[in-house]
């Protein structure tokens, strides 16, 4: 369990071109490249503990893998294997949600599970709507918790299904399961979450089809495989996420610039980038290509922050809000986050993770059952903990910058960002202990 000290920063100009690679697109091109009859290739595969283990998963299922010059090949088995262990998706939501619609189609026995923070993250989510189109699938509390036993087959029924969350997790599940089902599906979600799935998919030849609707819900109608899909070609970009992160720094530290290189900009993952320019930040984004997806780099320069409020499209922001809660803390006035309940089920309670440390921090924080209130104000050096949260530890990392900090646990921040801490090592002085 090792400890960071992050020493008070100074402003700063740097250009960051090694920001982890997207983690959403690397885990899906894991998984759909099983269907395809063809080779996958996959350039800058995120190589942290979440998207290995999903690289262990679909090898365990009989896929072939091999690496040449940073290039991914991976050969998919011609018939799914039965695996004769479990099968480990270690800290990752994603992995186990889309796994479990994915192998809930397929035949044979499957037993997923993940670490201790995975094992009491509800699954339920994915598992009534399974069970509903016949799946057999068992779990802990009634097939809430982890792990999750499937008995996979290749009989599910079609289905209509309106999701109460905006959740790409579910959503990417459910169209999983649609794909091997016996009739069309329809997914209704309260609005569009994350849309990787649904790009990738219909770019490998899938007959799905995304409509919103006058309400703002999504539609979207799917066509079981007739046949095999195409194989995937694809240059994994940077994930918003993560670079995230480094915009925060540039943001809160005086006189400071940072140029954020090949980041995916896909609308539903730069909505944080769109608040913190509301809140005064200087970014601008410069479109460099779009194929399965829209590619480009981030500048991002300091400027007084403003408190803002957020109570929408909170799907779009639900990475980001603990890296955002740091600007929140640093900008004059109040800001709120509500309707924020989801995250509360993340790899921590984030709710409660981020209003424990910015206490800490000596800021003026009200928790609320969906959200929180930030009074800005300075942020003091204190001792934190990260939760065994990735996303806490490297935000409150950043918020060292004002005046250090020590955070615990950090060991979290390799399930999706194994190089923050050469890139933090860039711009402040850092010690690591175990
Ligand atoms: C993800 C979806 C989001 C997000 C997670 C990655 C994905 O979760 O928080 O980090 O790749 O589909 P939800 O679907 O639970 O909102």
């Amino acid at each position: 369990m090792s400890l960071l000290k992050v020493y008070k920063g100074s402003d700063f100009d740097i250009e960051i071109d090694n920001i982890a690679s997207d983690k959403s697109i690397s885990h899906r091109s894991a998984i759909f490249s099983l269907l395809s009859d063809k080779p996958s290739k996959i350039r800058n595969y995120l190589k942290a503990e979440d998207t290995i283990n999903t690289l262990s998963i679909i090898k365990s299922l009989g896929a072939d893998i091999s690496m040449s010059n940073d290039e991914l090949l991976i050969v998919p088995p011609k018939k799914l294997l039965e695996p004769a262990n479990i099968l480990d998706c270690g800290n990752s939501g994603t992995a186990m949600r889309l796994f479990c619609g994915f192998l809930s189609s397929k035949l044979g026995f499957f037993v997923l599970h993940g670490d201790r923070y995975l094992a009491s993250r509800p699954m339920k989510r994915v598992t009534n709507p399974l069970r509903e189109i016949g799946a057999s699938i068992d779990g802990r509390e009634d097939g809430n918790l982890s792990p999750l036993c499937i008995r996979g087959s290749n009989a599910l029924e079609g289905f209509e299904y309106e999701s109460k969350i905006a959740s790409a997790q579910v959503k990417s599940a459910m169209i999983l399961a649609a794909l091997n089902a016996k009739d069309n599906s329809t997914y209704i979600e309260p609005y569009l979450s994350r849309d990787h799935s649904e790009k990738m998919l219909k770019a490998m030849g899938a007959n799905i089809l995304s409509m919103i609707q006058d309400d703002g819900k999504n539609k979207i109608y799917i066509k079981p495989l007739k046949k095999s899909l195409e194989p995937l070609d694809i240059d994994i970009p940077s994930d918003p996420s993560s670079a995230f992160f480094f915009a925060v720094a540039a943001a809160i530290s005086k006189n400071s610039t940072t140029v954020l290189k090949n980041i995916l900009l896909n609308p539903t993952r730069i909505e944080a980038f769109e608040i913190l320019k509301k809140m005064g930040a200087d970014i601008e984004y410069i479109i460099k290509d779009e194929k399965y997806e829209k590619i480009g780099d981030i500048i991002v320069k300091s400027s007084p922050l403003r408190g803002i409020n957020i109570d929408k499209n909170i799907a779009w922001l639900i990475d980001e809000l603990p890296a955002l809660s740091i600007a929140m803390a640093v900008a004059k006035g109040k800001s709120r986050v509500k309707n924020a309940k989801e995250l509360r089920v993340k790899e921590s309670d984030r709710i409660s993770s981020v209003v424990k440390a910015l206490k800490a921090c000596g800021i003026e924080v009200r928790e609320y059952e969906d959200g929180y209130e930030i009074v800005g104000g300075k942020i003091k050096g204190a001792k934190v903990d990260s939760f065994g949260d990735h996303r806490i530890a490297m935000s409150f990392a950043i918020a060292g910058l004002s005046d250090g900090m020590i955070v615990s646990d950090i060991d979290c921040i390799k399930t999706s960002f194994p190089n923050f801490l050469d890139i933090l090592k860039k711009i402040t002085r850092i010690e690591v202990a175990d």
